[in-house]
């Protein structure tokens, strides 16, 4: 599958492009947001649902933004305004939801370095410490932020499939010898097995169907404008459909992998300390930054490697997939504005970075019970995520398959698919359906109860939900406004306008 476009930047190869779409996808949400929404939502049963979400509405949709990106060949905004002048907008809101991912992934992904740097000392107990001492917070999300954008700063050929072409090999070596280690432990093994697996049908509500959905996409890197991106680097002899297939299959794996080696963990150091493990925090930054380290430090020496092992793994995941949402807002303002590579990417690492540090002590002050730097009675952090993930994200997702199944329309858009090599099989007539009409249902019903949960948490109106909300929503009118005053009739560039 050698690709003709490499002068022009694109990815050299088809397995290259597979691997740094995965390793987009691949990435803390398939670490610990997997495995703890797992256990908390019945075991094999929520997998079971969680495989459907991703082989019926997830697959569809990444086919729907890999297509966008290829048959454009160029950044996000131009990709829209190609199929109708006034859909640009939905570009430019794909390419700001993952600027303001990286503001936050980028604090996050300093920890996962601080910790692998610190494996062997021993993290235990360290989290609120090393979270209050701002200078180490910035310094490590510094660290990140430039591990990232010296891959970005290479090129898509040379920097980002490269980069992927070791790291995730590397991120599958680690994460199976870490499950082999564990699941040798004993003790406590099997019933972590069983927390995590056995399957309990009662435990599937409406709930835990929009659970599976949200994180299926979250996983994928839908809504984001990284399948976009990635997509309009490649040429028509990549086959969208396997790519995704291999993609949407390398991505469930690791998340399932990831409970394998978290769950077991945990139960046998409950096992071995004699606690009960409903008092350990299984969830979030909590499972990651306090109780793994204990568990592992626990075990003794080999669990010091075996943490270090982790954490470098938890790094490879973070950076290939910031990676993927730093070049979204470079590749635009490559081709926009017309700059070289090196100067957009220093850009916009400067400013994700800058805006960082008050999202890093923010962060800091709610590891330390301290009440400062909230908004909307959230820290900074929480704050951005619930904006991009729970509003944005699923408004960006519904969009693109709009944009494929009835703009372009879904039958042209296959005939153009098929055309090109891919091909769906029996399975064409059902993709139509799913691509035009069911998509995006499922996907306006995430938003939906996304939305109803923000503000009216638990049955009762909140009005910082209600804040969120409007405050998402605005980001969108802004986005709106920016393409019709500033880019609607201008030239927004394409993939050409690299190296020219
Ligand atoms: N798919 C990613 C994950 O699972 C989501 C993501 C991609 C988040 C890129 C940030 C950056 O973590």
């Amino acid at each position: 599958m050698e690709n003709t476009n490499t002068k022009k930047g694109g990815f050299a190869s088809g397995i290259g492009f597979v691997l740094a779409a995965a390793g987009s996808a691949i990435g803390l949400g398939n670490l610990w947001a997997f495995p703890y929404k797992t256990a908390e939502n019945g075991g094999a049963a929520f997998v079971f649902l969680y495989v459907l979400c991703v082989l019926f509405i997830g697959a569809v949709t990444m086919i729907c933004e890999i297509f966008l990106g290829r048959r454009a060949q160029a950044n996000p905004v131009t990709a829209y305004k190609k199929i109708n002048k006034n859909l640009g907008w939905i570009g430019l809101i794909a390419i700001a939801v993952p600027t303001i991912i990286v503001c936050y992934y980028s604090v996050l992904g300093g920890y996962t370095v601080k910790f692998a740097a610190n494996s062997f000392w021993g993290n235990t107990g360290n989290l609120s410490a090393f979270a209050g001492s701002e200078w180490q917070v910035i310094l490590f999300t510094l660290i990140f932020v430039v591990l990232a954008l010296v891959v970005v700063m290479a090129g898509v050929k040379d920097g980002i499939e490269k980069a992927s072409k070791v790291l995730m090999p590397a991120l599958f070596v680690l994460l199976v010898a870490v499950v082999i280690f564990v699941l040798c432990l004993g003790e406590g093994v099997k019933e972590g097995l069983l927390y995590y697996l056995v399957p309990d049908f009662s435990e599937i509500t409406f709930s835990s169907v929009l659970a599976a959905m949200g994180q299926a996409f979250y996983s994928l890197s839908l809504g984001m404008g990284a399948m976009i991106v990635y997509g309009s680097y490649t040429d028509k002899k990549i086959n969208i459909v396997k790519s995704t297939g291999m993609i949407c299959v390398f991505d469930t794996m690791v998340a399932l992998l990831a409970g394998l080696a978290i769950f077991p963990a945990v139960f046998h150091f409950s096992a071995m300390e004699g606690i009960d493990t409903s008092s350990l925090n299984l969830n979030g930054i909590m499972l990651m930054f306090e109780t793994l380290p204990k568990v592992f430090e626990s075990i003794g020496a080999i669990g010091k490697i075996i943490e270090f092992f982790f954490f470098a793994m938890v790094v490879i995941a973070a950076v290939s997939s910031v990676i993927s949402i730093m070049e979204v807002a470079s590749q635009f303002v490559i081709q926009k504005f017309k700059i070289s590579r090196k100067i957009a990417t220093a850009i916009i690492a400067g400013v994700t970075f800058c805006v960082s540090i008050p999202v890093g002590i923010s962060l800091g002050y709610l590891m330390n019970g301290v009440d400062k730097m909230t908004i909307f009675g959230l820290d900074w952090l929480s704050f951005l995520d619930t904006v991009t993930n729970t509003v944005l994200m699923p408004v960006c997702a519904l969009l693109s398959c709009v944009a494929v199944g009835w703009f372009i329309g879904s039958k042209k858009s296959i005939e153009e698919m098929k055309a090109e090599g891919n091909s769906f099989g029996k399975l064409e007539g059902f993709v139509r359906v799913m691509m035009k009409f069911i998509a995006p249902a499922l996907i306006a019903l995430i938003e939906i109860f996304g939305l109803i949960d923000l503000i009216f948490p638990g049955g009762t109106f909140s009005l910082n939900g209600l804040g969120i909300v409007l405050v998402s929503y605005a980001v969108l009118g802004v986005m709106v406004a920016l393409y019709s005053f500033f880019l609607r009739n201008k030239d927004t560039g394409d993939n050409s306008d690299e190296n020219a």
